[in-house]
């Protein structure tokens, strides 16, 4: 589908409800599936990449309903395999777009006597695997692939516990080894260059799993073999769709947006700390606790702009907010600087090249390495037909892009932001207040 989105005729106004968060949704309905007994799973975000990871589930042996609740999101009540463990699926399991789908499953099937074969649409089949399979391999399973991409059979069995110090900070790495320990006898431990996000450690002691971290060396451990019991989780809404209206908000003159009920874990809001040091008014009010994770309301006002450094170590905690954060920075005075981005080109596209593309285009004045993104701040973007590349951050940040524009921008291939958040066009058009973004 091609989206047509036109620059705002007037402010952004009024308050916004972000869908479930996409990392605690995919955790949630893992970890009960895992689990002894019957959970109780509310809030759930309601998109493609959260279904790959329900119906994965269902096909090893838990047992899922859901309910669609009124604001949007799922209620899902999940039956798991507990101490039988699951059944080998009957075929192979499609994780769709989704990467934590499918790395986090790699994890739990690897210390299971069973055969299963994951597959993906055509961008996650390029995504790297290896970083997963590689050190589960040190543990005792086996995979077979051919060039360490779906489609990938995993021969899961006896495992043995590692301490690996990961490349990469990513908490897909981390959650696929730290839920195969629990199947290994003794500790197992990751330590990451920098810490990535921490929904695992927080969410598996609901669970009935202690998890040990030690936040200087950026490490986190399990003593296995542990077992998950049932329990209720209350998913609060995703910061990472937050960061599409906390920037739109920033760049559309006269505009307040209001996002309540999202999770603020300081491992996700990196695009916050980076929006405030590029001047924005972005206030966060924390409202609440859901489990072990903070929940608040943000509000951000217009205001101008300008540029910053957004170094390696923060990476992993805006790592999915990039795209739009290089939007505010085309629109700041003066020059931003992301540095330690080599991760972006083994997303759901390759977002570097995607993001210079992209702004190139619109006339923003922008320089991609192989680990850095330079983009030179400009006024009012110029018309354009932008590529979603089928990838939801990409479609959504391009029709933010549009707003603070001069003419409309068209973005081929928009559905693809039914992965993540599949009423965001319906969500911007309400705060557009009068302004005009139509779907054709
Ligand atoms: C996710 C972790 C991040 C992020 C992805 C979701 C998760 O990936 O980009 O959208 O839920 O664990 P990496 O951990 O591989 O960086």
């Amino acid at each position: 589908m091609r989206y047509v989105a036109r620059p705002a005729s007037g402010p952004l106004r009024g308050r916004v409800l972000v869908p479930g968060d996409k990392s605690l949704s995919h955790r949630a309905v893992l970890f009960a599936a895992m689990a002894e007994g019957t959970s109780a799973l509310t809030g759930v975000l309601d998109s493609a990449d959260v279904r790959s990871t329900i119906s994965a589930a269902s096909s090893l042996g838990a047992e899922v309903e859901v309910t669609a609740a009124p604001d949007g999101t799922l209620d899902v009540t999940v039956t798991g395999w507990g101490a039988a463990g699951p059944v080998a699926p009957s075929a192979p399991i499609d994780c769709g777009n989704s990467g934590t789908t499918a790395r986090l499953l790699l994890g739990v099937l690897a210390g299971w006597p069973i055969t299963a074969t994951l597959t993906g649409d055509e961008s996650l089949s390029r995504r790297p695997m290896t970083r997963v399979t590689h050190p589960l391999e040190t543990m005792g399973a086996t995979f077979t692939t051919d060039g360490g991409t779906l489609p990938v059979t995993v021969h899961g069995g006896d495992l043995h516990p590692i301490s690996y110090g990961s490349p990469v900070g990513s908490a897909q790495v981390k959650t696929a080894i730290l839920l195969a320990g629990l199947r290994a006898d003794g500790r197992t431990e990751v330590l990451e260059p920098a810490p990535s996000r921490d929904h695992t450690e927080l969410l598996l002691p609901a669970f009935g799993v202690d998890v040990g971290i030690e936040s200087e060396r950026h490490a986190a451990w399990v003593d296995g073999p542990a077992s998950l019991t049932a329990a209720s989780v209350v998913v609060p809404r995703d910061p990472s769709s937050a960061a599409f209206f906390a920037v739109a908000a920033s760049i559309v003159p006269g505009s307040e947006v209001v996002i309540p009920g999202v999770a603020l874990n300081p491992t996700r809001t990196g695009f916050l700390r980076v929006l405030q040091r590029m001047g924005a008014d972005a206030a966060v009010l924390h409202t609440a606790t859901s489990g072990a994770e903070p929940v608040g309301t943000i509000t951000v006002k217009a205001s101008s702009l300008h540029g910053t450094v957004v170094r390696a170590e923060e990476v992993p905690s805006l790592v999915d907010e990039i795209p739009v954060l290089a939007v505010a920075a085309g629109l700041a005075t003066g020059e931003t600087r992301f540095e330690g981005v080599g991760e972006l080109r083994v997303k759901e596209s390759d977002r570097l090249a995607a993001i210079a593309e992209g702004l190139g285009a619109l006339g923003v004045s922008v320089e991609a390495g192989e680990d850095t993104l330079v983009v030179r701040g400009l006024g009012k973007p110029g018309p354009a037909v932008l590529e979603s590349l089928g990838d939801h951050r990409l479609a959504m940040t391009w029709a933010v892009a549009a707003l603070a524009g001069s003419e409309p921008v068209e973005i081929e291939r928009f559905e693809a932001v039914d992965v993540s958040y599949p009423a965001f066009a319906d969500d911007l058009q309400r705060v557009l207040a009068g302004s005009d973004t139509a779907v054709e």
